[in-house]
């Protein structure tokens, strides 16, 4: 345990916002007049308490993804009014420092919202953070969000758009078109948020590997060396770069075609610039860390249960479905018992991705389509690619409620791509 641990208090206030992006003005949803919303920043050991006060003129909530924390604190089906203030409160638990975020979840409303501009990061830090070679790394927290502004306002979702998953033709880091960031010469620590609503991020820095160390709200067991990082709405990458000379680096978007309907017309270029990292000082050497954190590698065989579930979809209406259910809030779809693993398989028989999400409980990725997982991870976001199944793993530990699970394509979840499991 930390024992320096406080009792933090945070406000984050929900609102309408003139704010100027990429040069144009436009009316916005914000936290604290803030797009994206202010980082959050917490020790392992803390408590805290997120106070949300709702100015909007419509029904919100908000939800601490991918935090382990009570379901009961959760609490994603509570709406808050108008006018209303709710609070949130959490321990940051020893083993959950990583990077995590906060959204809106009022099901039905949470894609237009989030597309308007309410989404923030959140960092919980813990012993690796505090020693070297991280505790002198250059630290920036990259928020990825795209928006489509036309008029002063951002643009509406049309029919299509509900089942493809809009994506805006301005993809934002931290509110910005492609920001330059002057940073010194040294180890070069990337905390990325995929914010965005649908869209996808391929990332990649040309001459350079992304030394991947942390996934979602965990980090790994060493660092894992990669040319590209694949990054599906809701997911997080904590990534290291030797910036050892002066130079400049490009973080690009590159290709990844993730549904046959083609994202929204006006989609930048592929292969797009995300950010520019001017890399200035002294030629210096730099180290990666060789031990992260230890994961547990789970055994399956002692699995209590092994679960189905496929997605699908309806037209007209137009819904997604789990186990060709659309989402019911008063329904009870899957349960599990408290202190057993489980294994589960994620099937998509559909022709596009679809980001599959649980709350509270961090999970494995054990195989795609029966290939072995290339390292263990905790997550809470895996991409299941079209046509394609994915396996995964959760120990049910330390909580008991009822937790959602659904696509993190929000219009898919608006749409009926939920469900309810509870922990017994
Ligand atoms: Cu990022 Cu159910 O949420
Ligand atoms: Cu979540
Ligand atoms: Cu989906």
């Amino acid at each position: 345990t930390n024992p320096g641990s406080k009792t933090l208090q945070f406000d984050l206030t929900a609102r309408k916002s003139i704010l100027t992006i990429a040069g144009q003005k436009a009316e916005v949803l914000t936290y604290n007049n803030s797009f994206p919303g202010p980082l959050l920043e917490a020790q392992e050991g803390d408590q805290v308490m997120v106070r949300f006060h709702n100015q909007l003129q419509v029904p919100s909530n908000l939800h601490l993804h991918g935090i382990f924390m009570s379901p009961e604190d959760d609490k994603p089906h509570e709406v808050v009014a108008p006018g209303t203030t709710l609070t949130y409160a959490f321990e940051a638990q020893a083993g959950s420092a990583g990077m995590y975020w906060y959204h809106p979840h009022a099901h039905g409303s949470v894609t237009r919202q989030l597309f308007e501009g309410l989404s923030g990061p959140m960092i919980i830090r813990g012993p690796l953070d505090r020693i070297e070679p991280l505790a002198s790394a250059t630290e920036k927290v990259l928020v990825l969000h795209d928006i489509q502004i036309e008029n002063g306002k951002v643009a509406p979702h049309e029919g299509m758009d509900w089942g493809r998953g809009k994506e805006g033709n301005l993809v934002l880091v931290n509110g910005e078109s492609r920001p330059t960031l002057p940073i010194p010469t040294g180890l070069l620590r990337l905390r990325i948020v995929n914010a965005s609503a649908a869209r996808y991020y391929k990332l990649g820095v040309p001459g350079k590997k992304l030394q991947v160390i942390g996934l979602d709200g965990s980090f790994l067991e060493q660092p894992v060396s990669v040319d590209t990082l694949l990054l599906s709405p809701g997911e997080r990458a904590d990534i290291l770069l030797e910036a050892t000379e002066a130079s400049t680096l490009s973080l690009l978007n590159l290709p990844y075609k993730r549904t046959p309907m083609g994202p929204s017309q006006d989609t930048p270029v592929e292969g797009a610039l995300l950010a520019t990292f001017e890399v200035q000082g002294d030629t210096n050497t730099v180290h990666l860390p060789e031990k992260l954190l230890e994961i547990p590698e789970l055994n399956l065989a002692t699995a209590t249960d092994h679960k189905t579930l496929t997605f699908g979809a309806t037209m007209q209406p137009l819904q997604f479905t789990i186990n060709n259910k659309v989402f019911d809030h008063h329904r009870t779809d899957l349960s599990a018992r408290a202190d057993t693993l489980e294994v589960w398989d994620i099937v998509n028989p559909m022709g596009m991705d679809h980001p599959f999400h649980l709350h509270t409980f961090p999970f494995q990725l054990i195989s795609l389509n029966g290939e072995p997982a290339p390292f263990r991870a905790w997550k809470d976001v895996v991409n299941v690619p079209a046509n394609s199944t994915v396996r995964i793993a959760i120990p049910f530990r330390k909580y008991t409620g009822k937790v959602m699970y659904h696509c993190h394509i929000l219009e898919h979840e608006d749409v009926g791509m939920m469900g309810n499991l509870e922990v017994l």
